[in-house]
């Protein structure tokens, strides 16, 4: 697959999706977002069972919208231009297979909303976050509004957006916005290691885990939790159930195809 400013490359069942627009610290204009939508539509027909996210250089995961591409858009044109980034972001965390974001650097305004829409992030200790937009006179509108507070909790939501500032990785451990800090060095090694775990893990068991995580979310408790007899129903009718449990019986690795 060739884009413009995406880069992928896949190994042993990993994919690795790189924004790659280093100039503009890897800013989302439209090209970008259409790019991630088309990648995201792809990746069923792709060997992947779990995806990296990543920002190219050792500056930026990505920096927010391209602001030079909002500065000439018609204010007709704002619901679309929102509604554009939130269906990319959407198909992202939409995807079957688990994606992990490795926030390499600055992760700001659409990049954070990036990164939450990943099913989980891993930072580099030097990478900085943020909602900036109130510094521009806008809000978030990539699903920032929605799944930050989801992320983290209202409260400190708010002091995220409101502040508009610039934080550095050790709050996100704090708030448990990420999963874990480490060296920049080791950022791709540790989020490679944990995708070839999740590689190794049943694929249909963790599709239909994260879709009672997502779908479950927004409803009633009783509600998620027929949600969860439904998927859990479709997860004991797989194949990768027989083969998992017939491999813990027989002492051996399950083998999942
Ligand atoms: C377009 C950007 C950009 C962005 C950086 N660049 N961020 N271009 N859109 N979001 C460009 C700069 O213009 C510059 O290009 C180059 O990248 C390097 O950036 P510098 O500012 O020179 O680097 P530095 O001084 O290190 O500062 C880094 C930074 C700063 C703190 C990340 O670039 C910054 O504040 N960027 C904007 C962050 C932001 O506000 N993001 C939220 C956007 S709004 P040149 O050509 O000058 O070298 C948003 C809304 C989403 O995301 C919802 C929309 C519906």
């Amino acid at each position: 697959m060739q884009f413009n400013n995406l880069a992928f490359e896949s190994e042993n069942g990993i994919g690795v999706l790189t924004f790659n627009r280093p100039k503009a610290l890897n800013a989302l204009n439209s090209e970008v977002l259409s790019e991630l939508k088309q990648f995201c539509e792809a990746v069923p027909s792709l060997d992947v069972r779990c995806l990296i996210v990543t920002g190219a250089g050792d500056k930026a995961f990505v920096a927010g919208a391209d602001i030079k591409g909002l500065s000439e858009k018609p204010i007709a044109e704002a619901g679309a231009t929102a509604e554009e980034g939130q269906l990319a972001f959407r198909a992202l965390e939409e995807l079957p297979i688990p994606v992990i974001a490795a926030v390499n650097g600055f992760a700001l305004g659409g990049g954070l909303e990036l990164a939450l829409s990943c099913d989980y992030i891993v930072m580099s200790s030097n990478a900085k976050f943020g909602l900036p937009e109130v510094t521009l006179g806008l809000i978030p509108g990539f699903g920032g509004t929605q799944r930050l507070s989801r992320c983290v909790g209202q409260g400190i939501a708010n002091f995220v957006t409101l502040t508009g500032d610039i934080y550095p990785a050790k709050y996100a451990l704090q708030w448990g916005l990420a999963v874990d800090v480490v060296e920049p060095e080791a950022l791709m090694d540790v989020c490679r290691k944990q995708a070839a775990t999740l590689a190794s893990r049943s694929s249909t068991a963790m599709h239909l885990s994260k879709r009672a995580i997502r779908e479950g979310y927004d409803l009633p408790l009783r509600e998620g939790e027929a949600l969860e007899v439904k998927l859990f129903e479709e997860a004991f009718a797989s194949e990768d159930k027989v083969e998992g449990i017939a491999a813990f019986i027989e002492k051996r690795k399950p083998d999942f195809k």
